[in-house]
């Protein structure tokens, strides 16, 4: 039976990891008031990756179907940002990001703008600005070895991230980025001490100093041990600037406790939500882009959470159809998904469930849609499951799926009454 799309201003997703959060579709620098309003003073860390001012697209790529997760192809493009700015337009929407993080942070809070070299002064410019410049607190070097060589200047092989505190009450745990000790083959003595431990010394003043093996050293200002993903990536998304979460898992280990809140406003594929949901952190993802808020959906569909941006309502020149049918056995609804038709011509032809990314199934409530059964495809899992089922949750409300296709819309479809159970 065809399923009507209908309009749902927000998402309520109930998961069963720890962690909770937000997912926001937010623009800079037209949302900072109400975020900056919101989160007053709530936030532990954030994390800034925004546009690098490139003068160049960005996309999101998704596979199409079973097949194109297996073998790559075929696959659609989709738009998911556009990093050319007019003038003056760039450094308007990185200081309402700054300023909306200065705003969101606690008095033990931090900030991390990770740029790239040639932006890096303006955005240490501004961050002096609405920090003040005696709350900077490091340039780390990210350093890394992916990518081509040029010739006519030196490679460029690094971005920074610029650390500044919100208060000298700043929360700060070096323990956190501990690493193994590599052994250098350098001018230091050997030596295994009484208890059997080995270690480099170096005398110096007439004192030993002595750096054993099995422990650790902590992390500079200069990161070399973090590798970018591969093209190959079985973490990758398909969205593009995607960062590698042990990134994130170094700037959310070092600046916050379990149970603290990390935001990003930049989100993109949802790298800061989905590891600091890992590190059993709350998450707030925001992001201007649908690319951003359907990609981070899908990495957080474990948790519970709220997404905050209306679905999208086909208008009359786009006709997707949702075919599916529910039942009730046991206290126990079911949803079978039949079809999706995408309902445009061209992209590739229609085939049951092909062009669903992810799908839900819930109950919608005064316009909010509740999701309590969850499926996506990914590397580990391209086959779609096509049922779903959840115990009959509070009473009131209609059946209801919501579709992310591969055209990256998020519709929800009305489903039938079901004899007055809901
Ligand atoms: C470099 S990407 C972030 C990548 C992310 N760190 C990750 O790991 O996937 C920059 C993000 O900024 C978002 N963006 C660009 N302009 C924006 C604006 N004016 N307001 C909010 N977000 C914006 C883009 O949609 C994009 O997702």
């Amino acid at each position: 039976m065809r399923w009507p799309p209908c309009a749902c201003s927000r998402e309520i997703h109930v998961g069963a990891d720890r962690a909770r959060g937000v997912i926001i579709r937010a623009r800079w620098p037209e949302a900072a008031g109400r975020a900056a309003q919101t989160y007053a003073g709530q936030i532990q860390t954030v994390y800034l990756d925004p546009p690098f001012d490139t003068g160049k697209p960005y996309f999101l790529r998704l596979p199409v179907g079973e097949t194109g997760w297996r073998k790559g192809k075929p696959m659609v493009e989709l738009p998911a940002y556009d990093d050319r700015w007019t003038d003056g337009g760039y450094e308007e929407m990185i200081r309402a990001a700054i300023q909306t993080a200065h705003a969101m942070l606690k008095p033990e809070g931090a900030l991390f703008l990770h740029i790239d070299p040639r932006r890096g002064p303006l955005a240490r410019r501004l961050l002096d600005e609405v920090f003040g410049a005696g709350n900077y607190v490091n340039e780390i070097v990210w350093a890394y070895e992916t990518g081509g060589r040029a010739t006519g200047h030196f490679s460029r092989k690094h971005d920074t991230l610029l650390f500044y505190r919100r208060s000298d009450r700043l929360y700060f745990d070096i323990a956190a980025a501990a690493m193994p000790r590599a052994r250098r083959h350098n001018h230091m003595r050997r030596g295994v001490d009484e208890q059997g431990r080995a270690y480099s010394a170096i005398n110096s003043g007439g004192k030993e100093y002595r750096y054993y093996d099995d422990e650790p050293v902590y992390a500079s200002d200069v990161w070399t041990d973090i590798a970018p993903l591969q093209q190959r990536d079985p973490r990758r998304t398909g969205f593009d600037t995607q960062k590698p979460s042990a990134l994130l898992a170094r700037v959310i280990g070092c600046a916050s406790r379990p149970g603290d809140w990390a935001a990003d406003l930049f989100a993109g594929s949802g790298t800061t939500a989905r590891t600091a949901a890992d590190m059993d952190r709350n998450f707030v993802s925001m992001d201007a882009s649908d690319a951003s808020v359907v990609t981070t959906r899908k990495r957080m569909l474990g948790c519970s959470f709220e997404l905050d941006a209306p679905s999208r309502v086909p208008d009359g020149t786009e006709c997707p159809a949702l075919d599916a049918a529910i039942h009730v056995e046991g206290g126990v609804l079911n949803a079978a998904l039949a079809g999706y038709d995408i309902g445009k011509a061209g992209v590739c032809p229609p085939d049951g469930l092909a062009h669903v990314d992810q799908w839900s199934f819930g109950i919608i409530r005064g316009g909010v849609f509740h999701a309590y059964a969850n499926a996506a495809r990914d590397r580990r899992s391209p086959a779609l499951p096509d049922t779903l089922s959840f115990g009959e949750g509070p009473p009131g409300g209609e059946p209801a799926i919501a579709v992310v296709d591969i055209l990256g819309r998020r519709i929800v479809f009305r489903g039938p009454s079901i004899g007055g159970r809901l």
